[in-house]
C-alpha cells in the first residue's frame, strides 16, 4: 500500500539516521562530499530542499559552523529531530512542501538537497527549480545529491507502477504519496538547464547516486 509522504517518514524517524549511513550505498562519503560543495563564508545562508533530520547539515555545520540554515520538509517529526540535533545553531525550519513554499528572490548564498527529490515528476520540479533559481544570490550554486533511474526504460516504469498504484488504490492526484519516481540523471540535469541555471555537471556518483552541482 503506499503511504502519505508525511507519514511514510515520521513512521521511520526514529532509527532514520542510522538507517541512512548503514543501508544506503554511499552515504557514508556523499554526506560529507555534498556539504564541502557549499560555501564555507561564515554566516552564509543555505536552503535545503527535504531536510529530514539533517544529516548533510551535521557534515556542514563541521565545515562551517556559523553558517545559517533554512530547512523546508513535509514531516514535523523529521523536523522535531533536527532541530533537538541543532539546537545550538542558528536553523529555521519551515514545515511544508517545496512546492507550495515561496522561496524569496536572492535570498541565499546556496541550496542543497540530498535524497528527497526522486520522488516527483518533471513539470514539478521545473516549477521547483525556476522558484529555486530565483531565490539563490548570483553567485550561488545548488546541490542536489540523489539518486536516479539507471534507464529511461526504468524511468518510464517507475512512473507507470505509481500510476497504477494510484488507480488500484484510488488515490487522486494531488497528494504526495511515498514511491520513488527518479529520472535518469540526464533529465534531471535537463530540467535544471532549462530552469535557468548553468554549468550544471555531474561532480561524483555512487552506482545510481550521482552530486549534481548546478551554477545559478
Ligand atoms: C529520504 S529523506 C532525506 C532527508 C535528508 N535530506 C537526508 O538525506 O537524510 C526525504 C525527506 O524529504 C521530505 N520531503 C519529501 N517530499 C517533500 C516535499 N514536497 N516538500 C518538503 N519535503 C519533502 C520528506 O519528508 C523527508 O524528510
Amino acid at each position: 500500500m503506499l503511504e502519505k509522504m508525511d507519514e511514510f517518514f515520521a513512521a521511520r524517524v526514529v532509527g532514520y539516521d542510522e538507517h541512512m549511513k548503514r543501508d544506503i550505498k554511499g552515504a557514508k562519503e556523499f554526506y560529507g562530499y555534498t556539504a564541502s560543495l557549499l560555501p564555507k563564508k561564515e554566516g552564509a545562508h543555505i536552503l535545503d530542499l527535504g531536510c529530514g533530520t539533517g544529516l548533510e547539515l551535521e557534515e556542514y555545520f563541521k565545515l562551517n559552523p556559523e553558517a545559517k540554515i533554512t530547512g523546508i520538509d513535509l514531516s514535523e517529526s523529521m523536523l522535531a529531530e533536527l532541530k533537538k540535533k541543532f539546537a545550538d545553531k542558528d536553523v529555521s525550519v519551515i514545515c511544508g512542501s517545496y512546492f507550495d513554499e515561496p522561496l524569496g528572490t536572492e535570498k541565499y548564498d546556496s541550496a542543497v538537497s540530498v535524497e528527497s527529490l526522486h520522488h516527483f515528476e518533471r513539470s514539478l520540479k521545473l516549477d521547483l527549480y525556476k522558484k529555486l533559481h530565483a531565490a539563490l544570490k548570483h553567485d550561488g550554486v545548488f546541490v542536489l545529491t540523489d539518486y536516479f533511474a539507471e534507464s529511461e526504460a526504468l524511468e518510464v516504469e517507475y512512473f507507470e507502477n505509481l500510476k497504477n498504484l494510484k488507480i488500484e488504490q484510488g488515490i487522486s492526484d494531488g497528494e504526495f504519496y511515498h514511491y520513488d519516481t527518479p529520472l535518469t540523471v540526464e533529465h534531471e540535469m535537463e530540467v535544471l538547464r532549462e530552469a535557468g541555471f548553468s554549468d550544471v555537471k555531474i561532480m561524483k556518483n555512487w552506482e545510481a547516486t550521482f552530486t549534481v552541482l548546478a551554477g545559478k
